[in-house]
C-alpha cells in the first residue's frame, strides 16, 4: 500500500480550511508557497475544490487527478478517478503526489500520506470545512513549526507535520 503521498493545506487555528465552498482566508505568500511545493508534481483534488479554481480549470504544469463519483464528469487538462483506489492506481508510477483538498479528499487520503505541509493561520474566520486535527492524532507529529510570518495583521507559519514513525 502506498503511504508516501503528501498533503498541502492552509488551516486556521481551529483547523478550518474553507467556508461556503471557498478558502476562508487567502494569503498571497501562501499561494506562492503552494506553487513551489507542488511544482510539476501530480496533484489529487476533489471535484468541489476544482470547481472553485479560476474558471474551474485544473492547475497548470501538473498532472491533475480529480476525484468524483460522477462517471460522466470530464474536464480538459485533468484525469478523473472515481474512488481512492482508482486514484492510487493512476499515480502508481508518480514519484511525488500532493493531495490538495478539499475536506473529503484530505480525509480519504490521510492514511496514504506521510507528510503534510500546513500553512497554519493564527485566525478563526467562519469555517464549514475542516482538516483532521493533526495535533490530536497520535500518529502525527509537528516536525517543523516554521517561522512566524505576518500578512495584514494575520500571523501564520509554514508547518511540516509528519507521521510519527517517520524521519
Ligand atoms: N484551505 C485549504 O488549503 C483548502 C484546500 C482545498 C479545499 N479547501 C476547501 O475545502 C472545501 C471543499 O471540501 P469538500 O469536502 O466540500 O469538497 P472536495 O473534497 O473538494 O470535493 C468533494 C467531491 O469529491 C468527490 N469525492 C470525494 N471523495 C471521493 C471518493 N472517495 N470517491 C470518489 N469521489 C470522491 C465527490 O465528487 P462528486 O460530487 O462529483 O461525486 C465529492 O463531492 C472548500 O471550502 C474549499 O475551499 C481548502
Amino acid at each position: 500500500m502506498r503511504d508516501d503521498l503528501e498533503i498541502v493545506v492552509a488551516a486556521d487555528e481551529n483547523w478550518g480550511i474553507g467556508f461556503m465552498g471557498t478558502q476562508n482566508l487567502v494569503i498571497p505568500e501562501d499561494r506562492r508557497h503552494f506553487r513551489e511545493i507542488t511544482g510539476r508534481s501530480a496533484v489529487i483534488v476533489g471535484r468541489r475544490t476544482l470547481a472553485d479554481f479560476p474558471g474551474g480549470r485544473p492547475l497548470k504544469n501538473r498532472r491533475n487527478i480529480v476525484l468524483t463519483r460522477d462517471r460522466s464528469f470530464t474536464v480538459e487538462g485533468a484525469e478523473t478517478a472515481h474512488s481512492v483506489e482508482e486514484a492510487l492506481e493512476l499515480i502508481r508510477d508518480e514519484e511525488r503526489v500532493y493531495v490538495i483538498g478539499g475536506e473529503s479528499v484530505y480525509r480519504a487520503f490521510l492514511p496514504y500520506c506521510s507528510r503534510a505541509h500546513v500553512t497554519r493561520l493564527q485566525a478563526a474566520p467562519p469555517a464549514d470545512a475542516f482538516f483532521p486535527r493533526l495535533d490530536e492524532l497520535p500518529g502525527w507529529r509537528l516536525a517543523d513549526p516554521g517561522q512566524l510570518r505576518e500578512h495584514e495583521g494575520v500571523q501564520y507559519s509554514f508547518q511540516i507535520w509528519e507521521r510519527a514513525d517517520r524521519g
